[in-house]
């Protein structure tokens, strides 16, 4: 299914939300954006939870107005919200017996969607006994269950650690691809966005700066808020990446922090400036020591329109 959303208002005090977007039938679209930029509104829109104030959302080019239940879209939070006093198979039948399925039906859907998130045999398992990344994972096949027309996730993977948000991001995308649903993916974290989506869309306090392919995103950021979210260094209305700067030649500037990244060393200097390149055995750096960079590779950046 596809999705497209024109003009939509929503105004909460000094916060005002303006989007417009078109999400493709199958595609991974991610909401990208700093806390508080929008995101979760725009979600809770196209799932009915909030009401625009004016604009509007179609669904395959019909304006969508039913209530939540009928626009058969599965959710995923932060924050799990599976229901505690249910077991696993109960979870991700829960759908199911409101859609009036038979017995047999559920079962052999509840075997197939613990299939999907590989939980075969945790169908008896309490919630309270589930690590996260399991829930997680119980969340995401309770949302699949109904074979959904569209998935939304908002931020599903903030609250694991590390690993685990690397691996279950991989498995997302996997099972994603696999079904071919149509997905609207929110979060705050850009290597989450570049690795999961076919395009990401930038937002900033309630606008959405740029549409494009992850590549292009990373590559040819189009503004300021966009190089500065991607990590760019912004001199000005100049862009450059921190691995495209080199060190030996040019401003002079003082080294404010450096950190050891295995192979590779960030250091950031007191103007600002991030510098990121590969670590070479002669080379010392020390914070205060004053040195001279230049950037390799610049872009020239629009304003923030
Ligand atoms: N129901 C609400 N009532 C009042 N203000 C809200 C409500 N929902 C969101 N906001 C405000 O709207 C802005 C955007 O919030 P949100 O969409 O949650 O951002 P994000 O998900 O990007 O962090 C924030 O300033 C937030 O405080
Ligand atoms: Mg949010």
């Amino acid at each position: 299914m596809k999705i497209k959303l024109t003009e939509i208002k929503k105004r909460f005090g000094d916060f005002r939300l303006d989007v417009s977007l078109k999400v493709h039938d199958s595609e991974f679209l991610t909401l990208l954006g700093p806390s508080g930029c929008g995101k979760t509104t725009v979600l809770r829109i196209i799932a009915g939870l909030e009401n625009q104030d004016s604009g509007c959302l179609y669904f395959n080019d019909k304006i969508m107005d039913l209530p939540i239940e009928k626009r058969n879209i599965g959710l995923v939070f932060q924050d799990y919200a599976l229901f505690p006093h249910l077991n696993v198979f109960e979870n991700i039948a829960f759908g199911l017996r409101v859609r009036k399925y038979t017995k047999k039906e559920i079962k052999e859907r509840v075997e197939e969607l613990l299939d999907l998130v590989r939980l075969n045999a945790y169908e008896k398992r309490r919630i309270q006994d589930l690590s996260g990344g399991e829930q997680q994972r119980i969340a995401l096949a309770r949302a699949l269950a109904i074979s959904p027309d569209l998935l939304l996730l908002d931020e599903p993977l903030s609250s694991l650690d590390a690993k685990l948000r690397i691996s279950l991001r991989e498995e997302l995308k996997k099972i994603q691809k696999k079904l071919g649903i149509t997905t609207l993916y929110v979060t705050h974290d850009q290597e989450e966005a570049l690795s999961l989506s076919d395009r990401i869309a930038v937002m900033f306090d309630g606008k959405i700066y740029q549409v494009d392919a992850p590549e292009d995103i990373y590559h040819h950021p189009k503004n300021k808020y966009v190089a500065e979210f991607m990590g760019w260094n912004v001199e000005g209305n100049i862009g450059f990446k921190q691995e495209d700067v080199s060190i030996g030649k040019g401003k002079e500037e003082r080294i404010a922090n450096i950190e050891f990244l295995g192979r590779e060393v960030k250091i950031k200097l007191e103007n600002g400036i991030v510098i990121r390149k590969t670590r070479k055995k002669d080379e010392n750096y020390a914070v205060g020591d004053t040195i001279r960079y230049s950037a390799k590779k610049v872009i020239k950046l629009k304003r923030n329109t």
